[in-house]
């Protein structure tokens, strides 16, 4: 590992993050120069404070001696890494007339799109409906309706589209009923991968090359946008995707899942197939295991994706060579999580807890080899759409997404 990264990536208050023996390998070089650019930025409106978030490096205890990997926190931004798609979905829509001035925006959401939609209302002066399922967190619907957001929650799921088909049957219902409204369609909306283009390239200035990306898949937007630029960047790229186990992203069946944010019941059409090396597929009681051992050891942690990216990036900086450069993208911080991923009532109730992860993942050599119920790793991806124009797996109703 290099020595001589930017400076943005450490914290000129915090003296341990130069002096920790845990991180011997860390880039602790910095110049007094780089810590004056780094330290303090001003914002004129709260939408500018999107973006230029820090990197933060996860090294021992949580990973294994002389290894680790460079995580972005977007946990840093004012709502989460779904604020940058917002604000450009958003002023994308208003420039081409899609959304006239003062039109309400109408979206299907599990939450960090909304908080960014929000914001994105705020800043451009439109009423925002959120459609939602009961599995929002209560903090995250308060947060909502703090900022001006209407939300509306399904009560029941489709019975055969699950919780997913029920929000967009809401959405179809909302929009009708506001004629000038418009929704972003987040699933299929390419401006949803073009807004992650400037967070590839704020990576590629903090951490100067890149040999690993590992990324969450939700509606696929942010693996998309990043991975193509770095790709551009360095065309040895290798672009880990991670995913929930029953989740239909990368071809497994639907089933009922807990996590949120990562996975899907459909199939959306951002998710980029052709630029993933593999997918790894994790389990609940895994990601809560990564995510409450980041934040012990770390301090710096999120929720259901950004254990299982943890997860999947720590293995990944364990079994490859020791120069291999490793950024795992975390969408969001850990406040909305607390009663769920860190509340040890809830995770009991939902058998999470005291299950340690193996250290290795299984391994099937092809999505539909196994339907998948522990950390899993694929090395060959393909559009399930593509692979079987037919085969759309069956909902269930108890999905989440
Ligand atoms: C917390 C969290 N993590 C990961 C994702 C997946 O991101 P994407 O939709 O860009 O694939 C989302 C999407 O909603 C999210 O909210």
């Amino acid at each position: 590992m290099q020595r001589n990264h930017p400076s943005a990536v450490l914290d000129p208050t915090d003296p341990t993050d130069l002096t920790d023996p845990a991180d011997a390998t860390d880039p602790p070089s910095v110049c007094p120069a780089q810590l004056l650019a780094a330290s303090a930025r001003s914002a004129a409106t709260p939408a500018a404070l999107v973006g230029d978030t820090p990197v933060l490096w996860v090294g021992q205890p949580f990973t294994s001696a002389g290894r680790g990997f460079w995580a972005k926190l977007e946990g840093h931004n004012p709502g989460g890494i779904k604020d940058r798609t917002a604000l450009y979905m958003v002023a994308a829509a208003r420039e081409r007339g899609a959304l006239p001035p003062g039109a309400r925006i109408v979206e299907s959401t599990s939450g960090t799109l909304g908080l960014g939609l929000a914001l994105a209302g705020i800043a451009y002066g439109h009423p925002v409906s959120v459609v939602t399922d009961p599995g929002l967190e209560p903090q995250v619907a308060g947060l909502l309706r703090a900022y001006g957001a209407e939300v509306h929650t399904v009560r029941t799921p489709h019975p055969e589209g699950g919780w997913q088909q029920a929000r967009r049957d809401r959405v179809a219902e909302l929009l009708a009923a506001h004629p000038d409204a418009w929704c972003p369609d987040q699933y299929h909306n390419p401006d949803n991968v073009a807004a992650y283009r400037p967070l590839a390239r704020e990576l590629v200035a903090q951490l100067g090359r890149i040999d690993t990306l590992v990324v969450s898949v939700g509606t696929g937007g942010h693996s998309a946008g990043v991975g193509r630029v770095l790709r551009a960047f360095f065309p040895t790229l290798r672009v880990v995707g991670v995913d929930t186990c029953a989740s239909t992203i990368f071809g497994q069946p639907a089933g009922a899942r807990l996590m949120r944010g990562l996975g899907s019941s459909i199939h959306p059409r951002n998710v980029a197939y052709d630029l993933f090396d593999e997918v790894h597929w994790v389990a609940a009681p895994e990601a809560v295991w990564a995510a409450r051992a980041l934040a012990r050891t770390r301090y710096a942690t999120g929720g259901w994706s950004v254990g299982a990216v943890a997860l999947v990036a720590r293995f990944l900086a364990r079994t490859s060579p020791a120069e291999e450069r490793i950024a795992a993208v975390f969408p969001d911080g850990p406040h909305r999580y607390v009663s769920t991923v860190f509340d040890d009532d809830y995770c009991r109730a939902h058998q999470l807890l005291g299950r340690r992860p193996a250290d290795d993942p299984d391994e099937i050599a092809r999505p539909d080899q196994a339907v998948v119920t522990r950390w899993t790793r694929c090395r060959t991806v393909t559009d399930p759409l593509s692979a079987a124009p037919d085969a759309g797996s069956p909902d269930l109703a108890g999905a989440v997404r």
